[in-house]
């Protein structure tokens, strides 16, 4: 893929900066120039220049500039090489196949398919809206006028329903499509009884990706009986829908970003919290779908604002995964916040309720990410009990909770919490100072999923993930022993990014190693890379590309040695064995 930068510039002669912005922005002819209000920071009056000779951009209101790619990556929130995909379409180019794909027989099939069922997800969710304002869908419109939804925020979602079991078979069927793509993208399920819509009788919630293409969708029980079988059903997880890697709604969040920076983004559980919000004014939530958000879901929110609300249920918002999940926000470079509805409601019941000045009065009382942990514990351990024998017990429990708390922080932040804690505790700062240095040292490298990996295997994949992760020191040179499919596409990935001086990126994981097992992803997703593990990943990543360049080296001298016993008379075979024994010495 050296070509790849010949590709990049193809692409930039081929999209005018000033027609590609212009398709977007109103642009304003301003001699040489053209301005327009700037997407990328809120303003009354343009400082957004975009200039053709140059064929650049630049706001002198907040500073953001770049060419032609740069603009599309920051205005659709997408990576570098999404950028390039999209103005490569544009104009009618084809994207060069990477290396990876190349060697993926099955890589240009996937894409196709993957068209296909985009198409019908289209289709599907054209039928449920449709069906949503035909006669029978009456029940569903009466429901949502009991919950007070209006028409346009309706239209906005694109909600509809599913009339029965058979009309969707039917429908897609007059569509020419194949029905096992329909099975596969998880509109229909083929069963006992043949092809069946398995969200019949649902009110129907389509599910965007950033890109705003129907993936997925949600369906709501509108009848007991139907809510006896699970009051919402998802559709399953498919090449579209991968599961715990979507946020319902980000292409709203998204849309809005593109007419004004967000403020922040607030996250909740529910499908029926963001549309009562959408509804409310706040036009800026996603909800995570009732799962913990993982490292990729804090990759798309980062693109979208610096600080993200959390703002789920009671019961929800403490648990051990949901804490987690914020972590993951956190180390992600985000600002967390953490809500708290009052009266057990949810952010739909409590806009109901109380009105959406109430609301915004929540996002106010947010408390940040350590705050909210020490808020935790103060429910958890009464230190602060009338009763000696509970405060004693409870005080260690507390300190042992605190030190966890603190030791998630980056120094600054530290040090702040640190005089907190000890206010808190009255236990001295320098216990505290002297703890998080003992227990830092000690604490084993992690083991991030628990499966028996052989040293080096763990290796290869704690050095792809230092890569992907842009950590300054992680840098390979050549292709380590791959023993799995999945392995060997991530490395010809970095390899290849390397190669044509691009960024490699995380979110390519889904792309260049497709299908495969969740605790693949999670061996490259769940290291910790916080501030305050970076020297020991470091030191561990050195250990590792030794790990795993003597494994190459070892496997080499084996194949020599077999060499060597078919022609024991040649007598380079020799020197070259001696040569590769040195070598491995020497690293060792
Ligand atoms: P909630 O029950 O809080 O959803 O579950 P909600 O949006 O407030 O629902 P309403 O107001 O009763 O209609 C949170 C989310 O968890 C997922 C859905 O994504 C839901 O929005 N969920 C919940 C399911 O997938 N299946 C279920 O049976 C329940
Ligand atoms: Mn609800």
């Amino acid at each position: 893929m050296a070509d790849l930068r010949d590709f990049i510039e193809q692409v930039k002669r081929a999209n005018d900066i000033v027609d590609v912005i212009g398709s977007h922005l109103e642009l304003r002819h301003s001699g040489a120039n053209f301005m327009a209000r700037c997407p990328f920071h809120g303003e009354k009056t343009p400082s957004f220049n975009v200039n053709r000779n140059l064929q650049i951009y630049k706001c002198f209101g907040c500073g953001e500039s770049g060419d032609v790619i740069k603009f599309i990556e920051k205005y659709e929130s997408c990576t570098f090489m999404e950028a390039l995909e999209i103005l490569a379409k544009r104009a009618n180019l084809k994207m060069p196949e990477t290396v990876a794909q190349k060697q993926d027989k099955d890589f240009s099939e996937r894409k196709k398919k993957k068209d296909v069922y985009l198409q019908i997800c289209r289709d599907t969710a054209v039928f449920y809206y449709k069906c949503y304002y035909s006669p029978t869908g009456a029940i569903a419109r009466k429901y949502i006028e009991q919950r007070g939804f209006d028409a346009e925020t309706v239209k906005k979602f694109g909600i509809g329903y599913s009339p029965d079991i058979e009309s969707l078979v039917k429908y897609l069927k007059s569509k020419q499509y194949n029905l096992e793509d329909c099975v596969k993208c998880g509109v229909i399920q083929n069963g006992k009884y043949g092809y069946s819509d398995a969200l019949f009788g649902r009110l129907i919630i389509p599910i965007f990706n950033m890109q705003g293409q129907v993936i997925a969708f949600g369906g709501r029980g509108l009848d007991d009986k139907t809510i006896a079988r699970g009051k919402y059903k998802n559709t399953s997880e498919t090449p579209l829908f991968v599961k715990n890697q979507n946020l319902f709604a980000i292409n709203i969040a998204k849309e809005q970003k593109q007419q004004t920076a967000l403020p922040n983004i607030v996250v909740v559980e529910g499908y029926m919290d963001v549309i009562a919000m959408y509804q409310a004014g706040f036009k800026r939530a996603v909800a995570s779908m009732g799962t913990s958000l993982t490292e990729n879901q804090a990759k798309w929110l980062s693109r979208l604002a610096d600080t993200v609300y959390i703002c789920y249920d009671g019961d929800a918002a403490g648990q051990k995964a949901t804490v987690r999940g914020m972590d993951i926000l956190d180390r992600a470079g985000l600002e967390v916040r953490v809500m708290t509805v009052p009266e057990k409601l949810d952010p739909d019941e409590y806009i109901k309720k109380y009105g959406k000045d109430a609301f915004e009065q929540l996002i106010e009382q947010a408390l940040p990410l350590p705050d909210y942990k020490l808020k935790l514990l103060d429910n958890a351990f009464d230190i602060g009990s009338n009763d000696q024998t509970v405060r004693n017990n409870a005080l260690p429990k507390y300190v042992q909770g605190a030190l966890t708390m603190l030791k998630a922080l980056d120094d600054v932040r530290q040090a702040r919490y640190i005089t907190a804690v000890s206010l808190k505790t009255g236990y001295s700062e320098d216990y505290f100072r002297r703890k998080l240095t003992e227990e830092t040292t000690d604490e084993p490298l992690p083991d991030v999923t628990g499966t028996e990996l052989s040293q080096e295997d763990k290796a290869k994949y704690f050095i792809a993930a230092c890569i992907l992760h842009g950590e300054s020191y992680a840098d390979i040179t050549e292709k380590p022993i791959c023993n799995s499919a999945f392995l060997s596409a991530l490395y010809d990935y970095l390899l290849e990014c390397k190669q044509s001086n691009v960024e490699p990126s995380m979110d390519m994981l889904y792309t260049v190693c497709p299908n495969a097992q969740s605790e693949q992803y999670a061996q490259i997703l769940e290291w910790d890379f916080s501030k305050k593990r970076q020297e020991k990943n470091e030191r561990y990543f050195n250990e590792c590309r030794r790990l795993v360049t003597v494994e190459k080296l070892k496997r080499q001298r084996e194949e020599l040695m077999a060499k060597i016993r078919d022609n024991p008379e040649d007598s380079s075979l020799l020197a070259e064995l001696s040569i590769l024994s040195k070598k491995i010495n020497d690293i060792r």
